[in-house]
């Protein structure tokens, strides 16, 4: 895409409500236009905005291969209640039949390096495939999740994978996202009640206390990098990079 036409898409999403700017998005780039949802109550919010105006974004999805069951719960009411189709990548089966003949099922806890290989295999190449026709990819990422997200802007040249990267409710707190799901009543993971405001993979996530931080149950025993290579900023064309 031309560097001017990015510009001007730019200019034009800034001053737009996210419905708005979905809506222009999806006018303008029809099935080039996808959204990646994990099923957060970001993701949840968006979803329902693209379903309720029958936008013609894509809505896909990464399954791992370790996700709860609670995910594959609101995976299929949210299916359910808006009529949607929602596309899944999975892994290549024979990347996860290789890793786990090599490091076993559970070398992400052993070292940061084991974590982002098995990150890379289960989410970012699948994101690679499914990003592989897109122009314009969506995003549930808010700003007051992490630092790096809080550099991020709502429109954004994604350098690695050639394409824009829109986050529409990257200035939403979480109470705006919170009122937004009551009044549309939409349907949420069952285990954001039990603790849990960032939802990953089961063995890599889990429950926070009161005073902790949201991201703080994701990776909980590592100390530094809270982020799987989905939206690292850095081109990603091995693991090594990650
Ligand atoms: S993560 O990188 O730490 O896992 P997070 O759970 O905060 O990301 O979600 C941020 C955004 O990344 C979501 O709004 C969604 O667009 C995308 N995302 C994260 N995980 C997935 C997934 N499994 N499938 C599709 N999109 C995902
Ligand atoms: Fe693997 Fe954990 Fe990353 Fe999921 S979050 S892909 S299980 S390391």
């Amino acid at each position: 895409m031309d560097k001017d036409i990015f510009e001007a898409i730019k200019i034009e999403l800034k001053n737009l409500s996210p419905q708005e700017g979905l809506a222009f998005i999806s006018n303008r780039f029809r099935a080039k236009s996808v959204f990646s949802t994990s099923f957060g109550l970001e993701d949840q919010v968006i979803t329902q905005m693209i379903a309720s105006a029958k936008l013609h974004i894509k809505i896909f999805t990464l399954d791992t291969g370790r996700l709860f069951q609670e995910t594959y719960d609101v995976f299929d009411l949210t299916v359910k209640k808006y009529d949607l189709s929602i596309a899944t990548y999975a892994p290549q089966t024979s990347s996860v039949e290789d890793l786990l003949a090599r490091k076993g099922p559970n070398s992400f806890y052993e070292s940061i390096e084991n974590r982002k290989e098995c990150c890379f295999i289960r989410k970012v190449q699948p994101l690679q495939r499914a990003l592989s026709s897109a122009e314009v990819w969506i995003t549930g990422v808010r700003a007051d999740q992490s630092t790096n997200r809080a550099s991020m802007e709502i429109v954004e040249w994604d350098e690695p994978r050639q394409l824009i990267k829109y986050n529409p409710i990257l200035y939403w707190s979480l109470d705006d996202v919170a009122s937004y799901i009551s009044e549309n009543n939409i349907p949420v993971n069952t285990l954001h009640k039990k603790g849990f405001p960032s939802i990953g993979c089961a063995p890599c996530t889990r429950a926070v206390l009161h005073e902790e931080d949201a991201r703080a149950g994701r990776w909980w025993w590592e100390s530094s990098s809270k982020e799987c290579g989905l939206h690292q900023r850095k081109t990603e064309t091995s693991n090594r990079s990650l």
